[in-house]
């Protein structure tokens, strides 16, 4: 009986000898650079049901007569295994070092690097025309887009009969006739006004709206930027003088300026200010239409009656105010034939004014 045991147990002895062999053969023969690979391979060989942890439990039932020389050999499979794993991972994590090591790490990553955007060119001539006023004193103002009459007309001495009033120049609130879309942002300045007292110096950047057929020359949403100067002893010389800065720093320092009357509610006296057409030096060319002169904003100075209408006391205080549309100083700074292109949002178009900041 004991003999016949021993018998059994030697011949297991014998061929758990030769799968001890022939694992070790496979740890020697496996070769990988894929961190998975290696993992995987780990987990089949050393894992909870590996081969030589199979193997390992095995070893348990052997007569211990037996197990010396086994266990030895056993114990060499399963360190070869290990450092094997562990060469192999060495190896795959450190070539990925390798390569990202050798390479220019400020170089920008391959295929991932985003297109730089450029400003809208409305956005551009915005920021240009309020840095200018910036750097001669004066803040920047803002204010709501919906509007009610006071801030839009009421305030600004627009008699109730006034055209501008009209329903087909101003965009109303279905039902609610005093609210309605601003069609200019002096209403900020009236908010203002009603706020500060003099001395007051703002620009007062912004988009409006005016019931107007799209086309090449109007649209029904533009921009504006206005200003407002109040102060005690402020006069026309003073307008006269801070607006041709203006055009010079915009359009280059030979530019000249040309005031002629006209009629605003809010200002008395008020004027149309041009500019000598940057294009032709003055000399006539179809975008002057043969005059030598482009149009760029409504001036004058401050009425009276809005002085008073927001609380500022007319007899100590007087005021010029301008106002310009962003959209026709962009077309004549960057030679644009069509307002459309502005809202169109093709790329092409906008590409065009990557280059500038
Ligand atoms: N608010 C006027 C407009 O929208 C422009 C303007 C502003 C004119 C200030 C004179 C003074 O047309």
């Amino acid at each position: 009986m004991k003999c016949r045991k021993r018998g059994r147990s030697r011949s297991k002895q014998r061929i758990m000898k030769q799968r001890i062999e022939e694992l070790l053969g496979r740890v020697e023969g496996f070769s990988s650079r894929a961190a998975g690979e290696i993992e995987d391979f780990r987990i089949r060989m050393l894992g909870k049901k590996g081969e030589v942890t199979a193997l390992l439990e095995e070893f348990r039932t052997v007569a211990p007569e037996l197990k010396r020389e086994l266990g030895q050999r056993l114990n060499e499979l399963k360190t070869r295994a290990m450092e094997r794993v562990n060469e192999l991972k060495a190896g795959a994590e450190s070539s990925g070092m390798e390569s990202a090591a050798t390479g220019d790490m400020t170089r920008p990553g391959e295929g991932t690097a985003q297109p730089v955007a450029s400003r809208h060119p409305i956005s551009l001539t915005r920021n240009e025309i309020v840095g200018i006023f910036e750097r001669l004193g004066f803040t920047v103002a803002d204010g709501p887009e919906i509007e009610d009459d006071r801030h839009v007309f009421g305030a600004l001495n627009f008699p109730p009969e006034h055209p501008a009033r009209d329903m087909q120049d101003t965009f109303f609130v279905e039902r609610h006739p005093d609210v309605l879309l601003r069609t200019h942002t002096s209403s900020i300045q009236v908010r203002v006004m009603e706020t500060t007292q003099p001395p007051i110096r703002v620009v007062c950047p912004g988009r409006v709206f005016r019931n107007e057929a799209i086309s090449y020359r109007a649209h029904c949403i533009f921009h504006q930027v206005e200003g407002l100067y109040i102060d005690e002893g402020v006069s026309f010389a003073d307008m006269k003088q801070t607006l041709l800065h203006f055009a010079r720093e915009m359009f280059g320092a030979e530019t000249k300026i040309r005031l002629r009357p006209s009629y605003f509610p809010f200002t008395e006296p008020s004027a149309e200010m041009d500019v000598s057409c940057n294009l032709c030096g003055g000399k006539g060319c179809p975008v002057c239409k043969g005059t030598g002169w482009l149009e760029i904003m409504g001036c004058g100075m401050v009425d009276p009656n809005v002085l008073n209408a927001c609380g500022i006391d007319a007899d100590k205080y007087t005021g010029f105010a301008f106002g310009m549309g962003v959209e026709r100083i962009a077309m004549l700074k960057y030679g644009v034939g069509d307002l459309r292109l502005y809202f169109e949002n093709d790329v092409r178009f906008l590409n065009q004014f990557s280059a500038a900041i």
